[in-house]
């Protein structure tokens, strides 16, 4: 009788809390690896979970609201990477690829900061990067009762969605009003909380020391996204405040940044199993999106981006192999668009290998399930589910064409620099406002002429442009084409390298010099010569087509499931908690924690949690150009150089571990139990890239470069060990 009982109650608690079941049936939490925790939201349960890892340090040294934690270390670096303080006075590092187009920017054929390496032996020879910033965190609240007591039942999307903006905007403005920080409204859970985020911004950061590309690259594209990984990703800034410690625009006169804290370094070495965390900015992960929302990105977005990418990397590889000037001036833009191509070719096999689309639809159906006793929720989550199915039917048109023209043109430089021009022709030059405004555009657009077109090609740019048209006419209808292209379907015949050369040898834009004089000579006639320019024409008609017949279509769709979205996690997270599930990342700072953790990626492949120098040699013997090394690295690559970073005469070079991140959490610092620095994440394993979708623990891997080889080759390759005086380093 008793056992009947039990069993009824299970079962019970099975078809009401399905998921707490299958956590106790898989024997371990499910927050266990997966998850980027937002620390406000964090409980004893995931310090408790952290502690029984290996954390040795209180909550409190960690994340606090009132004192100095280790958050007032971490650095929102340019807005898409993360990176870390490890002086008293400002010293940063990150990743040498967020860096890159700055390490880029400063070299020249003479000086090439890339290929050699840049170390500055001086304060005064660090570079200032005008425009680049570093946030760190002041405060993080939660807001959502304000923003919520904005919008009602009733009320449409749409209205929902401006009512929930101008909360946000009027919570942000009452902090800036008061003081010189940044402020923003963000939504968590789709929209079912709300946290108002306030950071200080610093607007000098110089760069300090950059390793040669051959060791902060190394591997280049052969090895992006791949474990086993030998690659020196690392750069090092500082930050400069003004006289009071407070942000200031560049200047002579200011002065390293004091900051709060910064972190201490170990190099004690790691081994497997040893506690990891990764504090950082993870940018943007979709967790929790259904069946149908994989499925379009599996079957439509995903190998449309990869298909488009292959035509313009071809063109890219191509030019780079013409000459060095060639290969310095593409070479930032190649990385760009190679990084997303192989991101998204490593998805995709991800996917279906978990076969994330059945194992979603049986999450559903569990659900459902479990909602069996109450005939209202039932035939809530039921609707929700087929609100789903159609809503992902009907935005799969409109995600392919909005892929298409991003990807063939939106993404596109010299698309995007006549696009700058795009409002003039509709400005009237004769009004008030008007005047000035032409004048204050094409002054603008005149000055920025010869720098954007030294980082063009215009033989290579026709190539991707024809190539680009060629992809897009041959995917989209034609009844849906923009008119020039459609007209051009008709009368090139698929020859787009005439309709290409044609619109170029009749525009102006075509030259850095006629582009330049238009600009600069403004006459009355100008707008409708720019209008009839071919390649402007070209650009207007895309865009306007997009804008007109595409965009707020697209919107809407959007809108629609973001609502739906919103119920979903509603519901989720009545059932499992914010204990259970976290929030999607969206640009806030996050703790990912797990564990130093070799993996079995494949049948008979076990991946070792650690890469050495060994292995830089080993791929450097292979003589491929993506493992050149710089010559000096083989000559103190033995054991007697690497004292005093490594004892065991061998030289670390990075390690993986099962951390929870993404793209954002590059230049992320990657701690120990202590809270000490043991390494800067930079990427993760090929097999797991799917995590932004589904986590998987046996196989999402996060690569991280050994805090010892950044001691390693600073000192040894770039003679910059005076830089060590202003850290604290622990060691074995
Ligand atoms: N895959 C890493 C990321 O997403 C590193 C990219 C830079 N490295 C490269 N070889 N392109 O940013
Ligand atoms: N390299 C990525 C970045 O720039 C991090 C790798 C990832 O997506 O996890 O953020």
């Amino acid at each position: 009788m008793m056992k009947r009982a039990n069993c009824r109650n299970l079962i019970q608690l099975t078809r009401r809390h399905w998921w707490v079941v299958m956590i106790l049936l898989l024997g371990r939490p499910a927050y266990a690896d997966e998850g980027m925790w937002l620390p406000l939201l964090m409980s004893n349960t995931h310090w408790d979970d952290m502690r029984s890892k290996g954390l040795r340090i209180d909550p409190e040294d960690i994340y606090s609201l009132n004192n100095t934690s280790l958050k007032d270390a971490v650095v929102h670096f340019g807005g898409g990477c993360t990176g870390m303080l490890v002086s008293d006075e400002g010293l940063m590092f990150t990743n040498h690829h967020c860096a890159y187009s700055r390490i880029q920017g400063h070299s020249t054929v003479e000086h090439d900061y890339l290929s050699e390496g840049f170390w500055a032996m001086e304060r005064d020879e660090e570079l200032p990067n005008i425009g680049l910033t570093a946030s760190i965190l002041i405060r993080v609240e939660d807001v959502t009762q304000r923003v919520l007591a904005a919008v009602n039942q009733k009320m449409s999307e749409t209205d929902r969605t401006a009512s929930i903006r101008r909360a946000s905007q009027a919570i942000a403005k009452e902090v800036t009003d008061r003081s010189h920080y940044h402020a923003e409204v963000k939504p968590l859970y789709y929209g079912n909380q709300f946290i108002l985020v306030i950071t200080e911004v610093f607007r000098d950061v110089r760069l300090v020391g950059a390793p040669p590309s051959s060791v902060g690259k190394f591997g280049r594209d052969s090895d992006n996204w791949m474990w086993p990984r030998h690659t020196g990703d690392f750069a090092i800034f500082r930050i400069y405040a003004d006289a009071n410690n407070q942000p200031a625009e560049y200047d002579l006169s200011n002065v390293p940044y004091r900051p709060r804290t910064f972190f201490e370094i170990s190099a004690a070495g790691i081994k497997e199993g040893d506690f990891t965390m990764v504090y950082g900015f993870p940018g943007r992960t979709q967790q929790y999106i259904p069946s149908w929302g994989i499925r379009n990105f599996q079957h439509h977005t995903y190998p449309a981006i990869v298909n488009i990418r292959d035509h313009e990397l071809a063109v890219i590889n191509h030019t780079m192999g013409l000459s060095d000037e060639l290969r310095i001036q593409y070479t930032g833009r190649q990385a760009r668009v190679a990084n997303g191509w192989k991101l998204y070719r490593g998805v995709i096999p991800g996917l279906e290998r978990f076969q994330v689309i059945s194992k979603k639809e049986k999450e559903q159906q569990a659900m459902l399930e479990s909602l069996r006793d109450n005939p209202e929720q039932y035939a809530h989550y039921l609707n929700l589910l087929a609100a789903y199915e159609t809503a992902y039917d009907d935005i799969l048109p409109l995600q392919q064409y909005n892929t298409y023209f991003s990807e063939c043109f939106w993404r596109n430089p010299l698309f995007r620099f006549i696009f700058r021009a795009y409002r003039i022709p509709d400005m009237d030059m004769r009004s008030e406002e008007g005047k000035p405004a032409i004048a204050e555009l094409t002054t603008d657009l005149a000055e920025a002429v010869h720098g954007f077109y030294a980082t063009i090609d215009i033989e290579t740019e026709k190539q991707i442009l024809s190539a680009m048209v060629q992809l897009f006419t041959e995917a989209i209808p034609y009844e849906e084409l923009p008119s020039l292209l459609a007209e051009a379907k008709q009368k090139y015949d698929g020859d787009y390298t005439r309709f290409i050369e044609r619109l170029f040898s009749k525009s102006m834009f075509s030259n850095a010099e006629d582009t330049y004089r238009f600009f600069r000579h403004w006459k009355r006639s100008s707008p409708r010569r720019l209008s009839r320019d071919p390649l402007f024409a070209l650009m207007r008609d895309i865009v306007e087509h997009y804008m007109g017949d595409y965009h707020p279509a697209l919107q809407d769709a959007n809108r629609s499931l973001d609502s739906l979205h919103r119920i979903n996690m509603q519901l989720l997270l009545t059932v499992h908690s914010t204990e259970l599930l976290y929030p999607d990342a969206n640009g806030t700072l996050r703790i990912a924690y797990g564990e130093v953790a070799g993996s079995y990626p494949r049948d008979a492949i076990r991946y070792h949690h650690q890469t050495t120098l060994e292995g830089v040699l080993e791929k450097h013997a292979t003589g491929h150009p993506d493992y050149e090394v710089p010559e000096q690295l083989l000559r103190i690559a033995s054991p007697e150089y690497y004292h005093p970073y490594s004892t065991d005469g061998t030289m670390p070079v990075g390690f993986i571990a099962n951390n929870h991140t993404t793209g954002g959490n590059s230049g992320s610092p990657v701690l120990n139990g202590y809270g000490h620095l043991i390494g800067i994440n930079f990427d993760r394993a090929w097999e797991g890239t799917m995590s932004d979708l589904n986590f998987e623990p046996s196989i999402c891997r996060n690569i991280s470069v050994d805090i010892r080889y950044l001691l390693f080759i600073t000192d040894k390759l770039g003679g910059a060990s005076y830089l060590f005086d202003e850290m604290v380093i622990h060691r074995p």
